[in-house]
């Protein structure tokens, strides 16, 4: 595992790499610091090394501005490895199916994710606008439209609320009884008018990605164009271009947990496999806030035996539960500070000892002070700053790889629409 640099270190005008690199990685780093401090660039400079040095990584990026960079300095030999998911190219969807797992564990692990969605999105809070009930209705009916070989995706699971033909149909392949029992005896006793009031309630929640073009396109897709699974594996560069100027902020959101989800399966089954054999992938999440869930906490501290280097960014603490931040303070190796405000410099300033509240406040642009792991330990805290990015190249890569991507993971738009609409009809 070669090192990578996040930065430079100036001191008595000797400029020294900031070097990140081994078992240390696996301990990821967190990042923060108010807008065009320069945490993007961060990222994306360390994950062009990661790439240079033939490693695995993800890249999910808000703003589709870091993957366009990154895109731009993908060397020759790296080319084929690239897979890139962009679902504001609405010709040739890319199939994500949130509900399509390899086991059952992994299926069981889906279905939480997926209620665990929902939260996130309705109901970051938990106020009650999902609550015990709906998760109830949502947990049963995934199990079943995911049930026989045929398997089914998130657009169909409102269908089995008005369509007894297709319940019957799900059902014969359902083997949990718990599952059957859902059906044959409490649905079965469900007053009409509570269930049409059930499927307004799931028609508001699903009608955000069910009627639009896009998020239907992908999201409604039985088959997975991307096997997460064989991207760690194989060590390949997956970009997710989650911009949200072309899809909208919920639909963004919505594909970036559902890509967490899927991640974190594929992640988490490493944990059965031998320590040697486990290459280590990097993942970068820049403005992580979103995409959070309460799964993550548990990865954050665990993720040593999953081989598994994390970095993570956000503007301010306030935009994460404080249960994700405590679990970030606790449980990452290295930490680095841009410029942030007053409530996040006096937070940062007990961690960063001998720099107070006020440095924090008056740091320049692109300098930071950073806390790193060095051979399994955290050191004192010091100064960097960051590395300026290289020119965009030549594009003409960056339209290659589009289009062998398109034919490689994308499906035709009419040949998605038919199947999807089969499956609904
Ligand atoms: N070390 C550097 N030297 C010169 N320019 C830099 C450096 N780091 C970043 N920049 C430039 O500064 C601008 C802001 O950087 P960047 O987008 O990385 O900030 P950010 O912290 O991610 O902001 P935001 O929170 O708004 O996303 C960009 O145009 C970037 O190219
Ligand atoms: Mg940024």
């Amino acid at each position: 595992m070669a090192n990578i640099t996040i930065g430079k270190n100036l001191y008595r005008g000797r400029e020294t790499p900031i070097s990140f690199g081994g078992a240390d990685r696996l301990r990821h780093m967190y990042m923060i610091g108010k807008t065009g401090v320069g945490k993007s660039t961060v990222f994306q400079n360390m994950c062009l090394q990661d790439i240079l040095n033939s490693s695995g990584v993800c890249f999910i990026d808000p703003h589709g501005e870091s993957i366009d960079w990154l895109l731009s300095q993908i060397p020759a030999n790296r080319l084929e490895d690239v897979v890139l998911f962009d679902p504001s190219d609405a010709e040739f969807p890319m199939g994500l199916n949130l509900l399509s797992g390899k086991d059952e564990q992994e299926k069981d692990f889906l279905v939480s994710e997926c209620i665990q969605i929902f939260y996130k999105m309705f109901d970051p809070q938990r106020t009650g606008i999902i609550g015990p009930q709906f998760e109830h209705w949502l947990r049963n009916a995934a199990l079943t439209v995911m049930a026989g070989s045929e398997g089914g995706s998130l657009v169909e699971i409102p269908k089995l609320f008005v369509d007894k033909q297709f319940e019957l149909h799900k059902r014969k392949h359902l083997k949990d009884p718990i599952v059957l029992e859902f059906w044959t005896k409490q649905m079965a006793k469900t007053a009409e008018f509570h269930r049409s009031e059930m499927l307004n309630y799931f028609s508001s929640k699903f009608g955000h990605f069910l009627n639009n073009e896009l998020m239907r396109n992908i999201l409604g897709q039985r088959t997975n164009s991307l096997d997460f699974d064989y991207i760690i594996e194989h060590e390949k560069i997956l970009l997710i271009n989650l911009s949200k100027g072309k899809i909208g902020e919920t639909n963004a959101q919505m594909l970036g947990l559902v890509i967490m989800s899927k991640l974190q399966a594929a992640i988490m089954k490493r944990a059965r496999q031998s320590e040697l054999s486990r290459t280590p992938f990097y993942l970068y999440v820049d403005e992580f806030q979103n995409l959070v869930t309460d799964t993550f906490a548990s990865l954050l501290s665990e993720s040593r035996k999953y081989g598994l280097g994390m970095h993570l960014t956000n503007q301010y603490f306030a935009q994460l539960p404080d249960e994700v931040r405590d679990a970030i303070l606790g449980n990452v190796g290295t930490m680095a500070a841009f410029a942030t405000g007053v409530e996040d410099a006096e937070i940062l300033a007990k961690e960063f000892a001998p720099f107070v509240k006020d440095d924090f406040i008056n740091l320049e642009r692109y300098n930071f002070y950073i806390k790193l792991m060095v051979n399994g330990k955290t050191s004192e805290a010091f100064s960097g700053m960051s590395l300026a990015p290289a020119k965009i190249k030549d594009k003409n890569f960056a339209r290659e790889i589009v289009m062998v991507n398109e034919l490689a993971y994308g499906q035709p738009k009419l040949l998605v629409e038919e199947r999807i609409k089969q499956a609904l009809r």
